[in-house]
């Protein structure tokens, strides 16, 4: 139908402390003195948010919302970011049954149609590399990537990151647990190239074997300077973490369900037990979801579980922020 061509030479801008029209295709882009840039700015946004303030940033715009691949919390958070802030969404959700692209439509005249009619796009999809294709793609208005493949999410990445900030008050000399399907979790991919930006952070990574990181994202992420330390057994967990990461199995990168359901079945579920055992009384436990027998329900009482609260809250105020300062209204 289409084809999406894989990243060989990544060509995204530096943010460089100004966002305005700029793509948003990966957590590479980002120096701290932007990330400072846009935490402050989420915490004005954060005001508007709770406090239901009608906000006029980004009136007269319409952002388009580019969903090849399923969500919840993105589609949603994007969608309530542009309201809360004036703006309009048009929103396609699974092109592929819905839109021209079952006609045989090209993945580019796609992207070239919804910038026509739009001020930005908001693109989600299946492939590595499309929210990049998608960027190369649009001439006239900036690319956002709302997960791509097994690749980056990076505006997830922006609120995990702002999340720990907000509790611990710095980015820098964390010791986190990072859980799950370290091979196939873009959030974490993402995740670790932004915690690498900061001094003195260690990064324990629990996931079965078949689901480590890809040894090259292993050995480009420790030349960044962040310690990562590969562990498999829940008696490796270490006691002194500040936060849990943990992430589903994704089932959708799989091949086969027999392979899907082996790797499924060699997982550690967070517990109470596990938290009982292994975690500080200060720690927070954060999972971007969806969680699939991965967070166990019985956890979600625990105060320490941000997961429900704070995490996906600022989704929102984050988003607004980004879509602010990529649109120039900030
Ligand atoms: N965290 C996240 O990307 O969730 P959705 O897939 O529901 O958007």
């Amino acid at each position: 139908m289409y084809q999406i061509t894989s990243r060989l030479q990544p060509d995204f801008e530096m943010i460089c402390g100004n966002f305005k029209g700029k793509d948003i295709v990966s957590l590479d882009q980002f120096a701290v003195a932007d990330l400072d840039k846009l935490f402050t700015v989420t915490r004005q946004m954060k005001r508007i948010a709770e406090n239901n303030e009608p906000s006029r940033l980004l009136e007269g715009l319409l952002v388009g919302l580019l969903f090849f691949e399923p969500s919840s919390r993105t589609f949603s958070s994007f969608a309530a970011a542009v309201k809360r802030l004036g703006g309009q969404t048009i929103e396609m959700q699974n092109p592929e049954a819905f839109s021209s692209v079952s006609k045989g439509e090209t993945f580019e005249d796609t992207i070239q149609v919804m910038e026509a009619y739009t001020n930005a796009i908001v693109l989600r999809h299946r492939f590595s590399g499309a929210a990049e294709q998608a960027a190369r793609a649009a001439n006239f208005v900036p690319v956002i990537n709302a997960g791509d493949g097994n690749n980056e999410h990076p505006t997830q990445t922006l609120l995990d990151m702002y999340t720990l900030h907000e509790r611990f008050g710095r980015l820098d000399n964390l010791t986190g647990l990072l859980a799950g399907d370290a091979l196939n979790s873009r959030t974490i991919h993402s995740l670790l190239r932004g915690l690498s930006l900061y001094e003195n952070n260690t990064m324990y990574v629990l996931s079965p074997r078949q689901l480590q990181l890809s040894r090259d994202d292993f050995v480009s992420l420790q030349d960044r300077g962040i310690r990562l330390i590969e562990i498999h057994r829940e008696q490796d967990i270490p006691h002194d973490c500040d936060f849990w990461y943990w992430t589903r199995v994704q089932k959708e990168r799989f091949a086969s369900a027999e392979e899907y359901r082996r790797a499924q079945s060699e997982i550690v579920v967070a517990s109470p037990a596990l938290l009982e055992t292994y975690a500080k009384k200060d720690m927070i436990l954060m999972d971007p979801l969806p969680r699939v027998e991965s967070v166990d329900p019985a956890v979600d009482a625990d105060e320490r579980a941000v997961y429900l609260r704070s995490q996906i809250r600022n989704g929102v105020y984050t988003r607004m922020a980004l879509l602010a300062l990529v649109l120039g209204r900030i």
